[in-house]
Parts: C-alpha cells; structure tokens; sequence
C-alpha cells in the first residue's frame, strides 16, 4: 500500500506544474522569422528591442525549432505592423544564451517606455523543419469512461500517445472542453503500465492557451523526434459529463431518456426534438445510431414523473455530448410529462 502512495505521489506531483509561455514569429516570409509575439494570459503581445540581442533570437530558435540565429531584424519591418490594441509586453529581455526559452531569461515586463515602432524580431536559419501535421481528432481511453484517460490523437487513421512534456492544464482544458466533459480536473503521466499506450507517439508538443475550442486551434511545436516513451503518455482527468439513462426498455440503450442534474434525474421535453437529438444521445451512450421510432413506438415508454430538465434542444448531430447542444435553461419548459422523449439505439 505505501508503494502504491508513492507511485502515485510520484506519478501526480508534476501534475501541474509546466507551463509553457507561448511564442511565435508572426508577418515574416515563414514561420522562422517575423516579429517576435508572446503569450501572456491568454494574450499575444510584442517585446520592445532593448538590449535585443543575438542570444535572445538564438533562444528564441531553438525553442521553435528553428535551427541557429541569424538575424535581429525590427518587429516593425512585418507589416501589417502591431496596432494599438496589442501590448508591448516586455520593456527588456536579456538571455545568457544558454536559456532553453525565452521565458527563461532575464526579463523587465515593466513596460514604461516602448512604441510599436521598437517590436523586435528575429530571423533564424532553418525555416525548413516541417510544420506539425494538424490533429483530426482526439480522444481519452483507457480510464473509466470517455472523460478520463489517456489522451490520444488521432491522424491518417492512427491513433497516438501524446508525451506528457510541454502538456499542461490549459491543454486538458481545450480537450475536456472538445469532448463535451466539462472542466478539466487534472492531468498527469499515465504511469501505470496497464494505462500506457501501444502505438506511436505524437512527435510535436501541443501547448494551448486554453480558450481554444478545439486541440487542432492550438499552437505545435516542430514535428521532430522528441525520444518520449509511453511511460510519459499524457493521462487528463475531466469533470464527469451530463449523465444520461434510458428507462422502461428491455436494455440499457432504449427507454425514455433521464438526465442528471443537480444529483436529480429528470426528463427532457420532445419540443424540437428530432433524429439529430436521437443520434446524439445513441452515441454518447455509446448504443450504436439511433433506429428513428415512430411517435407511437416512442410513446410505451409513458410518461415519467418528478422534474423536467431540458427543453428546445437543439443539437447539429456532431457533438459528443448532449451537454453541447443548446438548450433552455435547466428547468425551463412549457411541457408536460405526455412529452417526453423516449429514444431507441440500434445496440
Ligand atoms: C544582462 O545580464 C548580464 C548578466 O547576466 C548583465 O551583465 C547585463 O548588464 C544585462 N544587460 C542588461 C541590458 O540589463
Ligand atoms: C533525442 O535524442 C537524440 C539522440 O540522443 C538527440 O540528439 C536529440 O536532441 C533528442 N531530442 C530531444 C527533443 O530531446
């Protein structure tokens, strides 16, 4: 047992702690040179050359996979150049060189006096280091439900493990949020071997601010061999989604549909219902595709009792969750029981 508390003490320590500070080349030619943009809570902004330097733009390569540094050309040569509504974020930043980051250096973010005309940029050598390939899609697996596990990412048909470096908190966030599992609670290495994936390993680290709707709208860095072992597979737990039930049918994947809100189930109204709805709620019960049944076919079911959650929702038919379609406020409706939706899936 103390083994096991200290595996996992191990295991969840680092759970929170990396943070990349985001940064990027913007306007120039290709992704290795343009002017110098970083991220501050969730806002991009310029950095005022003073003291901008050779070493500076040498760390700022080799954080973007950029190869050596060639130049510290002004920020204010790419045009569009930044407008007033963009800060100036850093008055100074002055790297040893040695700095794997930029957010590692010396840095005077006490910004008194810095115009757009003063951006630095910079210019590195190697703009030839293939861009990442962009996500299709992505999904948890291996943990209890489809909201927590490890995360995998999939593209041409495979699926892979993502190394849990450069992975942080505002990530899980864009993927919770992606497949409709509310907040993200944590993230960590999967370090148990029985959660460790297989198959290959994503090669570009993924760092989010944590708007983002999806995972693919987040910045990558270069596609290059990051030596990462499943032993670093990135796990994420999510809030527990809506949870939804089917009573009064002969399985689980049929029956009039209950959801659960506020430790209370209650029933969703038929009002604009439709096969789009069916479908949704078939998949995230993972119950096949909805059969369509007729009214009648629906109406066995009967009426339920107790409270009325949903009502008008509206869903596209590509969500995950029923919690992503739009709907009124819980608890608003113009119903009665005579209306709720019963569902039918094929499994
Ligand atoms: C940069 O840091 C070095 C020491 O690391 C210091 O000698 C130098 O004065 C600093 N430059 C500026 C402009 O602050
Ligand atoms: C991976 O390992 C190789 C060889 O040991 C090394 O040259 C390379 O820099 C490593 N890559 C990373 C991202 O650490």
């Amino acid at each position: 047992m103390a083994l096991l508390f200290l595996i996992l003490a191990v295991c969840t320590g680092s759970g929170l702690s990396e943070s990349p500070t985001g940064v990027r080349l913007v306007r120039g030619p290709h992704r290795c040179e343009g002017r110098v943009e970083i991220e501050r809570m969730g806002h991009w902004g310029t950095v005022c050359d003073d003291g901008w330097d050779m070493k500076d733009v040498g760390v700022l390569c080799r954080e973007l996979g950029c190869g050596a540094a060639k130049g510290t050309p002004s920020g204010y040569l790419y045009k569009p150049s930044a407008g007033n509504e963009q800060r100036v974020l850093t008055q100074l930043v002055n790297c040893t060189g040695m700095e794997k980051m930029l957010s590692e250096c010396e840095q005077d973010e006490d910004v008194f006096d810095c115009s757009h005309k003063e951006d630095a940029g910079a210019s590195c050598e190697n703009p030839d280091i293939p861009l990442p390939p962009v996500p299709e899609s992505v999904r948890l697996v291996d943990g209890p439900g489809r909201c927590k596990g490890r995360v995998e990412i999939q593209y041409q048909g495979k699926w892979n493990t993502v190394c849990k470096t450069g992975w942080n908190l505002k990530s899980a966030k864009v993927v919770c949020r992606q497949l409709g599992c509310g907040r993200a609670i944590n993230t960590q290495k999967s370090c148990d071997k029985s959660t460790q994936g297989k198959g290959p390993i994503w090669q570009s680290q993924i760092a989010c601010l944590g708007q983002e709707v999806v995972l693919q709208d987040c910045h990558s860095g270069p596609w290059e061999k990051n030596n990462c072992t499943h032993a670093e597979d990135t796990w994420v737990d999510c809030e527990d989604p809506l949870e939804l039930k089917l009573v009064g049918g002969h399985s689980r994947c049929s029956g009039r549909l209950q959801v659960l809100h506020h430790g209370m189930w209650g029933s969703v109204c038929n009002d604009g219902w439709g096969e789009q709805e069916d479908q949704v709620v078939c998949k995230q019960m993972g119950c096949g595709k909805s059969l369509s049944p007729s009214m009648k076919e629906r109406k066995i079911f009967g009426p339920g009792v107790g409270r009325i959650w949903l009502d008008d929702v509206d869903c596209s038919g590509n969500e995950q969750s029923l919690e992503l379609c739009q709907h009124r406020f819980w608890g608003r409706h113009d119903c009665t029981h005579e209306e709720d939706v019963a569902v039918i899936c094929s499994d």
